[in-house]
């Protein structure tokens, strides 16, 4: 039976990438209906990053509800508010390090938030087969991979971060309610994203804005961890292909085929930025200061997404020096974004701003 898709209830959808997303659907698709973005804005939720679409599709065909997923009747009242067909879950806590300070958060949105969602999408959808619940997940679910290995979509889930663990714990959620309540429902494991509105806590944009103010940049343990990095609008390229198309109860492994070590990454920032400001590399590469690792640091993380681009025909558009290049001189041009984000000035510029809804 082939999707509704016409009313996407976008969970998350003020934070780096739920707010690509939604630029990307109405942007680059066809897509003629109605997003809700539902989202607590908590320290990484800035409604800042989608004024443009608020101000073309406001109140038309889209929508924002300042609400937190774990909020049983809230969510409710905005499924039958907004007939929703689709939910694509964004929210979570993102940020490992965080996880490790304090993981409650953490198990509230992203265990109890994504139960709360599934719950309410059981009561609402039951027995149709025309809508569909898209779970985004990480590969840090995976756990670390040696040299030669990669993850597959059968990998076997071993979490080692408080983050990682609370995402594995809503992945067999979502996946226990398609078997169990036949709720129509998607999965898609992605690699590290980067791009425009990432909160500056990510590396990317941390070590750009540091190299930027020339402050020292803190490399964890000998820097050789290797991560592979997307660029954003590949991520929600993906996700769309998904939702479009995507086998039922299936997942899908998204990722980049791009794997770097962090400390080469690093010194690609400083050679880029060095190159922009006329400076020589070693102006900014002796910035580099190695630092405590993290605690359970994986030491790597790769990806085989053949399924999502042999099935769906999905692959990557941007290759990673220009997708850099672009993310680079983004945040060289919205400083005010960067000061707002970082102070938590953006908070009032919502309550002034955005009381409208
Ligand atoms: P982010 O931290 O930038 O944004 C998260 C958003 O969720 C924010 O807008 C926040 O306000 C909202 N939120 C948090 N708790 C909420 C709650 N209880 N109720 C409603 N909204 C809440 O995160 P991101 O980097 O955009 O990641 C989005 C999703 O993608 C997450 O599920 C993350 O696990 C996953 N993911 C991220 C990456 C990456 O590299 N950033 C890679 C793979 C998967
Ligand atoms: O793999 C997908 C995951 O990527 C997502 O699920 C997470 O939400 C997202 O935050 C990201 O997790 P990482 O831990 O990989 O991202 P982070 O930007 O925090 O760190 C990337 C690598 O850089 C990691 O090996 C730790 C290292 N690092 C990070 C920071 C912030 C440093 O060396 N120094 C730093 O200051």
């Amino acid at each position: 039976m082939k999707r509704r898709l016409e009313n996407i209830l976008v969970a998350g959808g003020a934070g780096f990438i739920g707010s690509n997303f939604i630029h990307y659907v109405f942007k680059n698709t066809d897509f003629k209906g109605k997003i809700i973005n539902v989202d607590k804005l908590t320290y990484a939720g800035n409604l800042e990053n989608l004024v443009e679409i608020k101000s073309k599709y406001g109140g038309k065909r889209y929508f924002f509800e300042k609400a937190d997923i774990c909020d049983f009747d809230e969510i409710k009242r905005i499924f039958k508010k907004y007939d929703i067909d689709t939910v694509v879950n964004f929210a979570a806590e993102s940020h490992v390090d965080r996880s490790i300070y304090g993981p409650k958060d953490f198990v509230n949105t992203n265990i109890i938030g994504t139960f709360t969602l599934l719950e309410v999408a059981r009561e609402n959808w039951e027995g149709r087969r025309d809508v569909l619940f898209h779970h985004i997940s990480t590969d840090e679910v995976y756990g670390s991979v040696e040299e030669g290995g990669y993850f597959c979509e059968d990998t076997a889930y071993r979490p080692n971060s408080p983050y990682s663990a609370s995402k594995a714990s809503s992945d067999h959620l979502v996946r226990a309610y398609h078997k169990t309540y036949s709720l129509p429902a998607t999965i898609s494991n992605c690699s590290n994203n980067y791009g425009p509105y990432q909160f500056p806590e990510k590396l990317i944009p941390l070590m750009i804005l540091n190299i930027l103010e020339e402050k020292s940049l803190p490399v964890y343990g000998d820097g050789r961890n290797i991560r592979d990095w997307l660029y954003v609008d590949d991520h929600c390229s993906a996700i769309w292909k998904i939702l479009k198309e995507g086998k039922t109860g299936d997942t899908y492994n998204i990722g980049g085929d791009n794997e770097l070590e962090n400390i080469k990454l690093v010194n690609m920032l400083c050679e880029m930025i060095a190159q922009i400001k006329g400076k020589e590399e070693k102006y900014y590469k002796k910035l580099i200061t190695f630092v405590k690792d993290r605690p359970g640091h994986d030491r790597r993380y790769a990806i085989n997404c053949n399924k999502i681009k042999r099935e769906l025909n999905w692959k990557q558009k941007y290759n990673f020096r220009d997708g850099l290049n672009k993310t680079v001189n983004w945040y060289m041009n919205n400083q005010t974004w960067v000061n707002r984000v970082r102070s938590g000035e953006y908070k009032n510029w919502i309550i002034i701003n955005y009381n409208n809804r």
